[in-house]
């Protein structure tokens, strides 16, 4: 891992402005801030870790920990609210068996709630690996979500007849 972090940190000339590019590559690298990525960056760049900590919670795009294969994220903004995002919220909480913001054990599924996303007109809004839903209901995110588990066997059933 340190090797891989010498090469992101050479790029910027261990310059401690680019910090927030830093970041952006090593979790381009490993799809999360892994802690000992951030220990040793510390440590190169001579940066306290809590201020780097600081800059990737700012961040909503850095992710602390692994994420799922898919991400889901819910608008709850006041236009989605009120068009029943909560009983969504609720049954995606239920069915996947995680809190927002958490990832499925088996890595499958990240969900999180969002702010406004910008097209209140269409809410309730539900991105899925990045692809915006308009005008949800829970029987679209269950038909979104058998779609993205028919996707997933596909590449599963494809990566084995490959080997
Ligand atoms: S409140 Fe959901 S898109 Fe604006």
């Amino acid at each position: 891992m340190k090797k891989k972090l010498k090469e992101i940190i050479k790029k910027y000339g261990s310059n401690r402005s680019f910090l927030v590019p830093i970041l952006q590559d090593i979790q381009r690298e490993y799809d999360y801030l892994p802690r000992e990525a951030l220990n040793a960056l510390s440590q190169l760049i001579d940066i306290p870790i809590s201020h780097i900590y600081t800059v990737a919670t700012f961040y909503k795009a850095f992710s602390l920990s692994p994420r799922g294969r898919h991400q889901l994220s819910l608008c709850m903004g006041t236009a989605c609210h009120v068009r029943k995002a909560p009983q969504i919220r609720d049954h995606l909480v239920r069915k996947l068996q995680i809190e927002p913001g958490e990832t499925t054990p088996d890595l499958e599924y990240s969900f999180n709630t969002v702010n406004c996303l910008g097209v209140c007109a269409l809410g309730p809004i539900l991105v899925a690996d990045g692809e915006y839903h308009g005008q949800m209901t829970i029987t679209k995110a269950d038909k979104i979500l058998k779609e993205l588990e028919k996707k997933e066997r596909t590449t599963k059933k494809v990566a084995a007849d490959e080997n």
